[in-house]
């Protein structure tokens, strides 16, 4: 009997402790204006409308909410400001779902946002300016879409970008610009794409290596075309593959860009040139060396030495002038009648000595 009682005492509980729960959460969704559809937790200003089947953003969210939920819903389309009725929103959820149209100022007024997940979406591309309203995004994730094309000012101002994932997409080359502008990022999604791994990726290739060097976490990029560069990673091609890219010829243009095979590679690569390793080495090397230091240096050591020489010149000027003055007057008295004794000469040489001091 004890037993039983024990066993089911905590379950009465567990029940009644639902049941306020629930209530609480009702009277929440009365005060708040809880969509129908979410579940709000008003301390985290936190909705979670995921999974209900939705065709649209609820009209009804309150106005505080801070993190939103709509992943796995069939939502196909945004409209300009979207989310004007949620400017507070710092965390935004849209994966799973069937976007494939954004309007240009889908995501405008959302100052304070700082993650936007849109992926598993049917996006083919992203209009320039898309996210230039989202001052402070740190994470985007687009990928698992069908992007075929980044334009090269997607964000303004990205500083505060640290993470961008576009694995799993149809993309064949990523500008240089748009990487650029992303000068905080620390981790970068791209496996999964159709890079071609031609002239144009030389400029990521070359990004990613110094990238990677200051510590950024990346997955990696495989080239699909052309064929003899498919499957292979593009950090692993040498670079001196890259050099018919630094000086185009004829030949390339005809081949679109494309890398060229070994052999012909030989043929084209004249036996002096430097390959881009051997450049960017070479700069390396250069760079180290504190030109500054060494013609700080330099001044230095050119001063002391006139200095010294100076000092130098007027000792051997203050002696010339003493041995002449004293021959002078040697020879003065030497020339002197007999009687007279040497006495006043040598006081007077000393008297010479002994004056230029005093
Ligand atoms: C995507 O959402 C659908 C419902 O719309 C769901 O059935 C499916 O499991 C979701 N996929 C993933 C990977 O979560
Ligand atoms: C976006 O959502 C997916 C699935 O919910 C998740 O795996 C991924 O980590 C999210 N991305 C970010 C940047 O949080
Ligand atoms: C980055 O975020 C900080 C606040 O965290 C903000 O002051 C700054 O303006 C943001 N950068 C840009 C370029 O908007
Ligand atoms: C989008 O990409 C997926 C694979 O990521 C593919 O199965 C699907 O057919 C593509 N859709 C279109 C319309 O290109």
């Amino acid at each position: 009997m004890s037993l039983r009682e024990n066993v089911c005492a905590p379950r009465w509980f567990v029940l009644g402790e639902l049941l306020l729960l629930s209530s609480v959460v009702f009277l929440l969704r009365v005060a708040c204006g809880c969509p129908e559809e979410c579940r709000c937790q008003a301390s985290l200003n936190s909705v979670d409308c995921s999974r209900q089947g939705l065709a649209e953003i609820p009209p009804d969210l309150p106005p505080q909410t801070r993190t939103l939920h709509l992943q796995d819903n069939q939502i196909h389309q945004l409209s300009a400001s979207a989310f004007r009725s949620v400017p507070q929103l710092t965390t935004l959820n849209l994966g799973n779902n069937s976007l494939s149209i954004l309007a240009p100022g889908a995501f405008h007024g959302l100052q304070h946002l700082r993650v936007l997940n849109l992926t598993r979406n049917s996006l083919h591309s992203l209009e320039s300016g898309l996210f230039h309203s989202l001052p402070q995004l740190r994470e985007l994730d687009v990928s698992s879409n069908n992007i075929s094309h980044l334009p090269a000012s997607l964000g303004e101002r990205w500083e505060n970008l640290t993470l961008f994932a576009v694995q799993q997409n149809q993309l064949q080359q990523l500008d240089r610009v748009l990487l650029e502008s992303m000068s905080s990022v620390k981790r970068l999604f791209l496996k999964d794409n159709l890079w071609k791994c031609n002239c144009h990726l030389l400029g990521l290739k070359l990004w990613l290596e110094k990238f990677i060097y200051k510590g950024g976490v990346m997955d990696s990029v495989v080239c699909a075309s052309p064929d003899t560069w498919k499957g292979k990673d593009l950090l692993k091609i040498p670079h001196e593959l890259y050099q018919p890219c630094l000086s185009p010829s004829p030949d390339l243009e005809s081949g679109q860009g494309q890398l060229l095979g070994p052999a012909q590679r030989a043929v084209l690569r004249p036996p002096e040139s430097h390959s881009v390793e051997e450049q960017d080495q070479s700069e390396c090397e250069r760079k180290p060396k504190p030109r500054p230091t060494n013609l700080r240096r330099a001044l230095v050591t050119v001063i002391i030495a006139g200095v010294l020489s100076g000092i130098l010149c007027l000792m051997m000027l203050v002696a010339t002038i003493y041995g002449c003055t004293y021959a002078a007057i040697t020879a003065h008295y030497r020339e002197a009648p007999l009687d007279q004794t040497l006495e006043p000469a040598k006081t007077e040489g000393k008297e010479l000595l002994d004056s230029p001091p005093a």
